[in-house]
């Protein structure tokens, strides 16, 4: 009940824009808006981004993450003392692990054993209790998600918090997002991109800036290997070829915190765009990024062309490039997956 108050109390302070934010708590959201300078030069729009590394997490995903623990306090789901479960593969797993230790729940996440060791070490590091199952689809009762659910159903006081098809992710952004980006372009957003995992963010901005203004243009961004592109485009569920390097984003259903989002069209970016743009992201204006915010920015800069000059762009910078050490910037893997090519030759040599 006490860490119930705390949460509200904190929670409204962290839309105060106070200077002293309150706690890892009070780190969550009011992120900066920043304009991409060079690309907004060069396209003629305004092209701005939600720095989302700025997060107490580090990411996007911990504005979902405190509202999922939110939702489950609400609904008396778990008291103090107890065990948030979450099946994920990255930034959730890191943001619930935040969480919990600022509000002192116990976290246990389960994720595909295919993932980093990094990120393993990193979760363990952050308290968390890591269980890596094996990898199958959705469909198997196997999958790392079914396992989280029935591991909280079977323990004391522990709540799953779902974060696919819990609305209260997509939730996060219609209260937190979505306003900030209305209120410091002023009302002046003509189109917001974002790729999608939970589809979370691009649901809740959406949501939010349509019922403020219809005309804003809501765009969904699918990496290579996603079957929404296919489906927003043609109603169909069918994979694009590939598999992609970004990670956190690409689907393969419709997820409860998607379905009905307001989207007006989709762009399928290929890894090429993607990791040229982290890149130049990187050298030509100084952001240390992963790969689904390469995607994010290289989608925004085609919004543009398709719009045409004079028109603002807002998507987001998910996370930093420090999470993706070891794949993203490592020239082994990009001459793996023949991406080596996309970076320009003199941004190479930061390659290691
Ligand atoms: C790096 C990264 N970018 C983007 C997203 C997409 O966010 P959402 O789940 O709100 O669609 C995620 C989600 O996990 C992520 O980890």
């Amino acid at each position: 009940m006490l860490s119930r108050q705390i949460l509200q109390k904190i929670t409204i302070r962290c839309f105060a824009n106070d200077a002293i934010r309150k706690g890892l708590i009070g780190m969550v959201g009011r992120t900066p808006l920043v304009r991409i300078n060079k690309l907004s030069d060069e396209t003629g729009c305004e092209i701005l981004a939600k720095a989302e590394f700025c997060n107490g997490g580090g990411s996007v995903k911990d504005r979902a993450a405190l509202f999922l623990i939110k939702d489950a306090e609400e609904k008396r789901l778990i008291r103090p003392g107890g065990t948030i479960v979450e099946g994920t593969a990255g930034n959730t797993g890191i943001g619930l692990a935040h969480m919990c230790l600022a509000l002192r729940y116990k976290c246990v996440i389960y994720m595909p054993n295919n993932q980093s060791q990094e990120k393993i070490d990193m979760l363990k590091t952050l308290g968390a209790d890591v269980r890596p199952v094996p990898v199958v689809p959705w469909d198997d009762p196997d999958n790392y998600n079914h396992q989280a659910r029935r591991f909280a159903e079977s323990v004391e006081n522990a709540v799953w918090t779902n974060q696919f098809d819990n609305t209260a992710n997509k939730k996060a952004h219609i209260e937190t997002t979505g306003p900030e980006i209305w209120e410091e372009t002023r009302g002046k957003v003509n189109a917001v991109v974002f790729g999608t995992g939970t589809g979370g963010t691009l649901a809740g901005v959406g949501t939010y800036l349509k019922d403020k203004n219809p005309n804003v243009q809501v765009f969904l961004a699918d990496p290579e290997g996603s079957v929404l592109f296919n489906y927003i485009k043609h109603g169909k569920l069918e994979r694009t070829p590939g598999s992609s390097i970004t990670e956190g984003i690409g689907q393969g259903r419709v997820t409860k915190n998607l379905a009905g989002a307001p989207i007006d069209d989709a762009l399928a970016i290929k890894d090429k765009d993607a990791v040229e743009m982290t890149f130049r992201l990187l050298h030509e204006e100084g952001f240390f990024v992963g790969a689904s915010t390469g995607l994010n920015v290289s989608a925004a800069a085609q919004v543009a062309k398709l719009m045409g000059p004079g028109h603002t762009i807002v998507t987001c910078l998910c996370d930093t490039g420090q999470r993706y050490y070891a794949k993203l910037f490592s020239r082994s893997v990009l001459q793996e997956r023949g991406l080596l090519d996309c970076i320009p030759e003199s941004y190479r040599s930061s390659l290691h």
